[in-house]
């Protein structure tokens, strides 16, 4: 059995662990919930247990797919051990239809289709607000060299095509989604952090009604019913 040792990390969603094993992180899945980089703070009960199981099932169906992450197992309602990764600060963004601040920066009308999958790069500085980067800024910055942006580009596109096909058998559209990736101890980038309704934009495939934290971005009602909803169809399919 693994044991969980000194807390590394206090993040806005969830509380890294070391354990007694060198290369495996303890994660705890908090109620916490924040909007606007942490400007907007709340204690939502239930959300935690709620994105850990989420997760866990998104994780299982990506290794079935053959794809490479750092989710080994979950222990509790709330909790995960996971590889640790040296993680590139790196928040990757795949947009299939216009949404959020692609709507707003290109005044692209919310729910158009895009022509194809558009990836994009925001530099993870809580600091400077997160800011969105290009290739060349990735570049500049030395977080990756020009083979392995291919390569995140390369990854988030194949686990786009995996994840739309999932959230179509529970009757959900995947609109975009965030994807952090990180690097192994012997070098391999494998895919990291989480994918929940925290992460991803969820729609009902027939109305079209959020089933994701735009519910509470936009002030749109309870949070925990729709995550609830995301799982049950989840665990349906
Ligand atoms: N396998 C991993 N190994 C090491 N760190 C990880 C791994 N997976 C995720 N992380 C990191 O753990 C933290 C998760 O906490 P949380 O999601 O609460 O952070 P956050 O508040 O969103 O802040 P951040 O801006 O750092 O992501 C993130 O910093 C994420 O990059
Ligand atoms: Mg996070």
């Amino acid at each position: 059995m693994t044991k969980k040792s000194k807390l590394l990390y206090e993040g806005k969603a969830k509380k890294l662990y070391a354990t007694d094993e060198k290369n495996i992180l303890w994660v705890e899945y908090l109620n916490q919930t924040t909007a606007l980089n942490g400007l907007r703070k709340d204690l939502i009960q239930g959300k935690g247990e709620l994105n850990n199981q989420i997760t866990s099932l998104v994780f299982e169906y990506l290794r079935q797919r053959g794809i490479k992450h750092h989710f080994v197992e979950k222990i509790s309602k709330t909790e995960q051990l996971i590889q640790k990764l040296k993680i590139i600060p790196l928040e990757i963004v795949l947009r299939n239809v216009a949404a959020g601040s692609l709507s707003k920066r290109l005044n692209v009308e919310k729910g158009t289709q895009l022509s194809f999958p558009i990836v994009e790069f925001y530099l993870k500085k809580d600091l400077l607000k997160d800011p969105f980067i290009n290739d060349e800024h990735v570049l500049m910055l030395k977080i990756a060299n020009l083979e392995e942006i291919n390569l995140l580009k390369k990854k988030i596109r194949k686990i786009n095509e995996v994840l739309i096909e999932m959230f179509q058998k529970a009757k959900i559209k995947l609109i975009d989604f965030k994807l952090e990736f990180g690097k192994l101890p012997d070098g391999p980038i494998v895919l990291a952090d989480e994918i929940s309704p925290d992460t991803c934009r969820l729609w009902d495939e027939i109305t079209n009604e959020h089933l994701d934290k735009d519910v509470y971005r936009y002030n749109l009602g309870n949070l925990v019913p729709v995550y609830q909803e995301v799982l049950k169809r989840l665990l349906t399919i």
